[in-house]
């Protein structure tokens, strides 16, 4: 695997998951892969869950691991060609980026949608560099678009507690104060699209999901309705990703708190499990009640990033 972006990039999932529960009952049985190999996890934004389960995954795997915070410590990078570097970026990305090619084997980048242009965001801007001039396998660690090592741990989580073959999985918006991207739902949406599920989405008008991840999904405007019978409910708050008006991509268009998972959405469910990929604002997005009930997945659901993220190294590793 030189590319992890997209659920089609890991392969049949039956298989995925079958090495994921092989990884989970010994997590160093493969300790002797990554012997001598350097895995470099560049970060653009914030983060506690990949930072960390990315870099435990590769040290299971025998693995040097170097990290990067772009942004504290580096030189200010420039993104754009034909720019005339007269301001505070000292060092351009298209030397960058080989730069840091020839230190490792293999490169994790997290680089989040910047909300300037739709058509930057959706095309992958830097990370399509990266893929380019590293010359090293990458995968994503949150792109602008998509997340894939949350949701591959979504699914080793889905696997692990579902009560029925065919579970019904609702992915639900909810409030939040700021402008989150859609990167976490639309992974949500591919990856729970290629998997033996019952698949619904559920959000306000002006919150639709590009078709490119939704796919044919069900989408219910109705989150009560969509929540009847659910097995699994996924919160998460994104951002207008401009489908219907281009004019909105990136904004805030509704705090509506009635759409916050409470107990009485809970209670329609088919006594669903909660989860959330984390950061969670609490009484925003959840409840307290919520998501420290019995019923809550989201510690597990963490923890199990560190499963998908070894998965994933290994099969890198054994692509080199
Ligand atoms: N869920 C997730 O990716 O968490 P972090 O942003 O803390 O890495």
């Amino acid at each position: 695997m030189k590319v992890f972006q997209n659920v089609s990039d890991i392969g049949p999932l039956d298989q995925a998951l079958r090495e994921a529960f092989e990884i989970k009952a010994d997590r160093y049985k493969f300790e002797n892969l990554g012997r001598h190999k350097t895995c470099l996890l560049i970060f653009f934004n914030n983060s506690l869950r990949t930072r960390l389960s990315t870099q435990k995954a590769a040290m299971n795997l025998g693995m040097n691991v170097i990290v990067l915070d772009v942004n504290q410590g580096a030189w200010k990078l420039e993104t754009e060609r034909g720019v005339v570097m007269d301001g505070d970026k000292s060092e351009h990305l298209l030397e960058a980026i080989p730069v840091m090619g020839s230190y490792c084997d293999i490169i994790g980048v997290r680089s989040f949608a910047k909300f300037e242009s739709r058509e930057d965001d959706y095309s992958e801007k830097i990370l399509q560099q990266f893929i380019r001039y590293s010359g090293k396998p990458v995968f994503f660690m949150e792109s602008a678009t998509v997340h894939p090592l949350q949701s591959f741990a979504d699914l080793i989580t889905i696997e692990e507690y579902k009560e029925r073959p065919r579970p019904k999985v609702v992915l639900s918006w909810a409030p939040h104060p700021r402008a989150l991207p859609q990167a976490v739902p639309n992974s949500f949406a591919q990856w729970m699209n290629a998997a033996d599920v019952d698949f619904v989405v559920t959000h306000p008008h002006g919150y639709e999901l590009d078709p490119q991840f939704v796919g044919n999904a069900k989408v219910d405007y109705d989150q009560m309705h969509a929540f009847e019978g659910a097995d699994f409910i996924y919160a998460k708050n994104w951002s207008c990703p401009g489908v219907v008006n281009p004019a909105d991509y990136g904004k805030v268009l509704n705090k509506d708190l009635s759409w916050t998972v409470d107990a009485a959405h809970m209670a329609v469910t088919n006594n669903a499990h909660f989860m959330h990929c984390l950061p969670v604002r609490r009484n925003m997005i959840v409840t307290d009640d919520v998501i420290e009930s019995p019923r809550s997945l989201v510690i597990p659901e963490a923890a199990n990033r560190e499963i998908s993220a070894q998965v994933v190294l290994k099969r890198i590793l054994e692509s080199l």
